[in-house]
């Protein structure tokens, strides 16, 4: 961890009990001192090993990505990754996406990647899907106006469950696929580490890209 402490951000909770760190605790990242430039923020949620965000860095060479994840093993495999292949333009947050907010400015990120967010379907663990309400209505105070939402999910009831809740939460969904590697959106995605198990096992993969048209639209 302390080898890759230039490009960690954040790590843990400011304060034990997360809502009210979510809404008193406020460490913003300066973006010019991090980046040393301007350019795109775009963050991805849950990055697990960082395959995505390596990939899409070296395609994206002049944005600039933040990687948010949990787990504090799976993150430091994705930062072994981006510090070993020399990438310059991803940093990461070691942290729950519940206080987000604490450490994102406000309406400074041009789009939101949930690549296989795990889809909890049990009825009792609705607040903690990536795409309910309560992840929504902070999305929306990280988003630029005009600012997007891409998900990639193997599961249907979830993708279905995401999609009515985007729309109600002021969200335009478009560019959906149900099968995303037969779709002409697939010679320009990403394969992660998720949707390559998936897709081995011939589970087809849905997408969508949601706009926030903001709170007047
Ligand atoms: C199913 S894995 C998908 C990993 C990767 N995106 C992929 O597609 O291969 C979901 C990841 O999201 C992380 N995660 C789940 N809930 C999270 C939360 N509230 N905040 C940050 N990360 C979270 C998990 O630790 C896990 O690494």
């Amino acid at each position: 961890m302390a080898a890759c402490a230039d490009i960690l951000l954040a790590r843990g909770k400011p304060c034990r009990n997360l809502k009210e760190a979510a809404e008193t605790f406020r460490a913003p990242v300066d973006y010019a001192a991090v980046f040393q430039r301007d350019g795109a923020v775009e963050l991805e949620v849950g990055c697990g090993n960082g395959g995505f965000i390596a990939a899409l860095a070296r395609r994206e060479p002049n944005k600039n990505f933040l990687a948010v994840e949990l787990c504090t093993n799976v993150v430091l495999t994705a930062m072994e990754r981006i510090r070993k292949e020399g990438i310059p333009n991803v940093r990461f947050l070691n942290i729950p996406a519940e206080i987000l907010q604490c450490y994102i400015p406000p309406h400074s990120v041009e789009r939101i990647y949930l690549n296989f967010s795990t889809p909890l379907p049990e009825a009792g663990r609705e607040k903690q899907r990536l795409t309910s309400d309560r992840f929504l209505a902070i999305y929306k105070t990280l988003l630029k106006e005009g600012g997007e939402i891409v998900q990639k999910t193997d599961s249907v009831p979830f993708f279905e469950y995401s999609m009515r809740k985007l729309r109600e939460n002021a969200f335009v969904v478009q560019d959906v696929t149900y099968d995303l590697h037969a779709s002409e959106y697939a010679a320009e995605n990403i394969v992660t580490e998720y949707e390559h198990n998936f897709s081995q096992k011939g589970i087809p993969i849905c997408r969508l890209r949601a706009v926030y048209k903001g709170e007047g639209a």
